[in-house]
């Protein structure tokens, strides 16, 4: 390969490999002499027209050698100054120093403690149904054996929607049992966590919103002695294998008998004694056999079928569980309260 075109070419391809480029000028400067509009590659591609055919070829690719080596020196170079030009007077930036970490986020105490329950009782069979916090008067007092005048209204006072009787925040999550039993047949086994409302004055110990975790199970032959061993299992898998219940008689409408149940915790510190005022048991449920009545109000045969149903309280377990000494703190959402918590579960 001869001639001046081939000369001149070459001698273009030299100069292309041995300029530097350092600054942004020198930069301008080189684009518009190898890759612009009028560039100098272009002018010598005109001069092809004087190449004899044979070399036509290998002239055509050296021109393109010559575009691409332009090209790359080009792009490098751009990187170079970019980067030249961030960290210009900024010498004392590591640029090798690992990045911010991004923060995680964090379970709500009131989720953990709940889902911590939730899992104890799927071991066993249950399963979770979640329902309405606006519910009918019906779900929530009337079909749970709690009539109108019923003096045990009065024991949780209700949040109405407007003047509108029949529509109401949920007192307790046992509207989810007379919803369960009036769309699903036994056996029937659930476990239903969600918040309840009641008007009630905000304190260290109550507030006028909770959580509570409902359990029903519905069968042939379930006796009261299966509740009780079902708690005792929840309370070891909770609290630890030396754990102790207590169940002592109380009353419910929509259970009969019905039962308290105290777990104990112990005292061992401040928080222990204001939570469990002083005694170290710590109250965590009501319960009992389901009343004959609800199961006839939901169209279960009382004759052939019996059952047993839960409602415990979520925040006073997690107090103890995160030595939490005010309620409120779980409603305020202080992001310093919050992110003590623990991301998984
Ligand atoms: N619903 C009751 C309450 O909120 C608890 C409970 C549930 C009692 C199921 C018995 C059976 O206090």
């Amino acid at each position: 390969m001869q001639g001046e075109a081939f000369d001149k070419l070459n001698e273009v391809i030299a100069e292309i490999e041995a300029t530097t480029i350092d600054s942004a000028e020198q930069l301008a400067a080189f684009r518009s002499r190898y890759l612009g509009s009028k560039n100098i590659l272009k002018e010598l591609m005109g001069a092809i027209r004087t190449i004899p055919n044979e070399q036509k070829k290998d002239y055509g690719q050296l021109i393109n050698k010559a575009k691409t080596t332009a090209q790359e020196k080009f792009d490098n170079a751009q990187v170079a100054i970019e980067i030249a030009e961030d960290t210009k007077g900024n010498s004392d930036i590591d640029l090798s120093a690992p990045g911010e970490p991004i923060a995680l986020g964090s379970r709500h105490p009131l989720s953990l403690t709940m889902n911590r329950i939730i899992s104890i009782f799927q071991k066993i069979g249950f399963i979770v149904e979640e329902e309405r916090e606006i519910e009918e008067d019906w779900y929530n007092f009337t079909a749970m054996n709690t009539p109108e005048d019923h003096p045990a209204r009065d024991m949780q006072d209700t949040f109405y929607l407007r003047d509108d009787k029949n529509m109401l925040l949920r007192t307790h999550t046992s509207s989810v049992q007379s919803r369960v039993m009036t769309t699903q047949k036994p056996p029937i086994r659930i476990i239903a966590p969600g918040r309840v409302y009641r008007n009630e004055t905000i304190s260290a110990r109550a507030h006028c919103q909770f959580h509570q975790v409902e359990g029903l199970y519905i069968d042939k032959d379930v006796s009261f002695a299966d509740l009780k061993q079902t708690l005792l299992y929840y309370a070891r898998e909770m609290y630890g294998p030396d754990a102790r219940i207590r169940v002592r008689p109380s009353y419910f409408p929509f259970t009969e008998p019905s039962a308290e149940v105290d777990v104990y915790w112990g005292l061992k510190n401040e928080t222990d004694y204001r939570i469990t005022k002083g005694t170290g048991w710590l109250e965590i449920m009501g319960c009992g056999m389901v009343d004959p009545n609800v199961l006839k109000n939901c169209g279960i045969d009382p004759e052939v079928y019996t059952g047993f149903a839960f409602g415990m309280g979520i925040e006073r377990q997690a107090m103890l569980q995160y030595r939490v000494n005010d309620i409120r703190w779980f409603f305020e959402n202080d992001v310093r309260f919050l992110e003590q918590f623990e991301a998984e579960i």
